[in-house]
């Protein structure tokens, strides 16, 4: 599979652009599911996780055009209610897929996601979810069977604002009968362009902080919608600018979705540049130390926690990184120790004390961002950085390498 070879102490500069986010993509692609109708996205990602939904909705009887960032899908024969346990176990998105097929079919059955690095990953607030639509869903065997006479609006109150469930709902919803609300579903913004994308389909979906109406349809119609930037992969090439102590411009993003991140990494001492549809980090030292906790949007959010540490790593004083989504994020910490980090973690509780300098050393990327936060730490540590995984790493980031070069750092993907 290959690995990147980092050599660091090379200053980043320059402009890049900002892909169209994975994590508006994966729930976009599943919506196709919704209507026989072409669906045609624009600004889709080059990305394995994209490729492995575009597998799953293929299997169950789509046809998928891709031209570049162009991407047509559109109905091909009759859609089946089985999804194939091979894409579904690789990705925890495309369980995604129940609700849609429950709702064209009245019947699915989707294997369990099955856990990540992150976590075990259950998904009882999704089938809970569709059990308030009226469905009769059971687990066995390591897959999930839903039926259901007909999905009629229903009524959910999520203890916690799933991303995942949110979307599975939202999706369901729209061609049950009569009216669902979901109440303290997710306000991410890869969640509202999905709603985007609902409406243009002809789903009727009213929104209010926190509480979604849906207006069930006999049926949604064909779409084109251009996707929105991923604020992750900007957050990420931002700070690979901050570590290297350059000057970076990242284009093509809604500086809007990344509030809370850009309030962090203020408070330690970054200045960062906001102009239209673009933000630019300036040289600013070593970070100062501060005390942030992830939460569901609009507060700081959990996929930039690990290149943030990265970043906290070199800093001048002790930070505290409180993670409360996922009880498994610290999978960073070992590498960035291997490569002279001072991190101590207790419980969902990490204290990163800043050091002068990293070493370069041989890791392997354990998942999309603590892969990222690795590359970031390899970016600024002395002598070359061997990162293997790389498979984890292209899931989240469109060649990052490539990416990284324009902006004068010093690193290659080799084969093994
Ligand atoms: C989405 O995952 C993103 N993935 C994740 O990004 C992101 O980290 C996460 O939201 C939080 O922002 C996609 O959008 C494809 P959740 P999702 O449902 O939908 C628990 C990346 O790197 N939970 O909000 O899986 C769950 O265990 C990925 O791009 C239940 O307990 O997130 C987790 O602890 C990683 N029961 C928490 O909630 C459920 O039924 C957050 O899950 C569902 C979730």
């Amino acid at each position: 599979m290959g690995y990147l070879l980092v050599e660091g102490g090379h200053p980043l500069s320059g402009r890049v652009p900002v892909e169209g986010a994975k994590n508006a993509a994966l729930p976009a692609s599943v919506a196709s599911l919704l209507t026989d109708e072409p669906v045609v996205l624009h600004r889709v990602p080059q990305l394995r996780d994209v490729s492995t939904i575009l597998l799953t909705i293929g299997d169950l009887g789509k046809r998928v055009i891709r031209n570049g960032a162009d991407l047509l899908i559109r109905g091909e024969g009759t859609l089946s209610g089985e999804a194939n346990p091979y894409s579904v176990r690789k990705m925890r998105a495309s369980f995604l897929v129940l609700g849609p097929l429950l709702a064209r079919l009245g019947r699915a059955v989707v294997p369990l996601p099955g856990g990540c690095s992150l976590g075990e990953g259950p998904v009882d607030l999704h089938l809970r979810g569709l059990e308030a639509l009226g469905a009769r869903v059971r687990a066995e065997k390591g897959a999930v069977t839903a039926e259901a006479d007909g999905l009629r609006g229903g009524r959910i109150e999520l203890p916690f604002p799933s991303v995942g469930a949110t979307e599975q709902v939202l999706m369901a919803a729209s061609l049950a009968e009569g009216e669902t609300e979901i109440v303290n579903g997710s306000i991410e913004p890869e969640v509202v362009d999905l709603v985007r994308l609902l409406r243009k389909m002809g789903s009727e979906i009213e929104s209010n902080g926190r509480t979604y109406r849906v207006a069930g349809r006999a049926a949604l119609h064909g779409a084109e919608h251009t996707l929105i930037p991923d604020r992750m992969e900007a957050g990420t090439l931002l700070l690979a600018g901050a570590i290297s102590g350059g000057e970076v411009t990242v284009e093509g993003v809604v500086p809007d979705h990344l509030r809370a991140f850009l309030d962090v990494v203020s408070a330690t001492g970054l200045r960062v540049e906001e102009g239209d549809g673009e933000l630019t980090v300036l040289p600013s030292g070593r970070p100062s130390p501060v005390s942030v906790e992830t939460a569901p949007y609009p507060g700081f959010p959990t996929d930039l926690h690990p290149p943030l540490a990265a970043y906290l790593s070199i800093g001048t004083g002790t930070s505290r990184l409180a993670e409360t989504i996922f009880e498994h994020r610290f999978t960073y910490v070992d590498a960035l120790r291997a490569m002279g980090g001072r991190i101590a973690v207790s419980g969902r509780v990490g204290s990163i004390t800043g050091v002068k300098g990293l070493r370069g050393s041989s890791l392997s990327a354990p998942d999309i961002r603590a892969g990222a936060a690795i590359v970031l730490a390899g970016l600024v540590a002395e002598g070359e950085t061997k990162i293997g995984g790389i498979e984890q790493i292209d899931r989240g980031y469109a060649s990052i390498e490539e990416k990284l070069k324009r902006l004068g750092a010093r690193i290659e993907r080799q084969n093994d």
